[in-house]
């Protein structure tokens, strides 16, 4: 048996790591969809096909983020207004949050978010394997396949925000509001007045110490945003 099934290996068309990288994006897919009934309309493979048309045969640092736009299109995600939790420099935090309280959102929650959380992929150029390792990081250049696929997901994300949005920031580093991050670049200048009614700062911080709602790149947030959407901002301790 063990033959078997080392033989139908060799045998397979793609390599292992492409092999594994579908695999783990379809029981992603699926478990998440088990786990969410109102995401019960999507389908895994074409959820699949949509992102690997993104980068295959693409030089890995030449991926737009308009690549993954069929696969933004091809998921089905309701809105939930009220909801939503951005974050920037608090992953751990933001996400055990989220974990334990059902009513707040953050993208990793979401289906596209779930699924190539933590992933790494791209494809080379004249090429049709997909690579799980070797591939370009994040700062290495600016068009590189995974950070694409952040910067399309996040921008769907807040193009769907609504009602009162909240962020969590790290009140324990020196620029809460960080202006290369994806929640300035990409985020924020989505956020729509006709939509949201409020934005609300979690400023997440070390007992005494840190910055405060009175941070200068914490009022340099609120003067991006349209002057419509109510501000507010309160620091947490963690
Ligand atoms: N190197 C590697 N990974 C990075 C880097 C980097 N220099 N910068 C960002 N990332 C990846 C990491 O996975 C990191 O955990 O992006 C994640 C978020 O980066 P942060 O700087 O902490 O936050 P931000 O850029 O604001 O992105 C978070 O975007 O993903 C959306 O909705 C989400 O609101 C959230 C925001």
């Amino acid at each position: 048996i063990s033959l078997g099934v080392a033989h139908s290996h060799v045998l397979s068309s793609s390599s292992p790591s492409s092999e594994s990288l579908k695999k783990t994006i379809i029981d992603r897919c699926e478990a998440f969809i088990q786990k969410n009934k109102s995401s019960s309309a999507n389908n895994c493979q074409k959820i699949w096909s949509a992102f690997e048309q993104a980068f295959v045969g693409r030089d890995p640092c030449n991926v737009p983020m308009e690549a993954y736009d069929p696969l933004i299109h091809t998921v089905i995600q309701d809105p939930v207004c009220n909801r939503m939790l951005f974050w920037s420099k608090t992953k751990k935090i933001a996400h055990d949050f989220t974990e334990k309280r059902d009513c707040f959102l953050t993208l990793e929650d979401t289906l596209v978010g779930f699924v190539m959380n933590e992933l790494t992929w791209c494809g080379k150029e004249e090429s049709n394997e997909t690579f799980t390792t070797g591939c370009p990081g994040w700062t290495d250049c600016v068009n590189n396949t995974v950070r694409s696929f952040w910067n399309r997901a996040s921008a769907a994300f807040a193009d769907a925000a609504c009602g009162d949005v909240t962020a969590m920031l790290n009140g324990s580093i020196a620029t809460p509001f960080s202006p290369t991050s994806v929640f300035a670049t990409i985020e924020v200048k989505r956020f729509k007045a006709a939509k949201i009614k409020s934005l609300s700062v979690v400023l997440v911080t070390k007992e005494n110490e840190g910055t405060t709602c009175d941070d200068p790149s914490l009022q340099d947030l609120q003067k991006e945003i349209d002057p419509k959407l109510k501000y507010n901002c309160k620091a947490v301790p963690e």
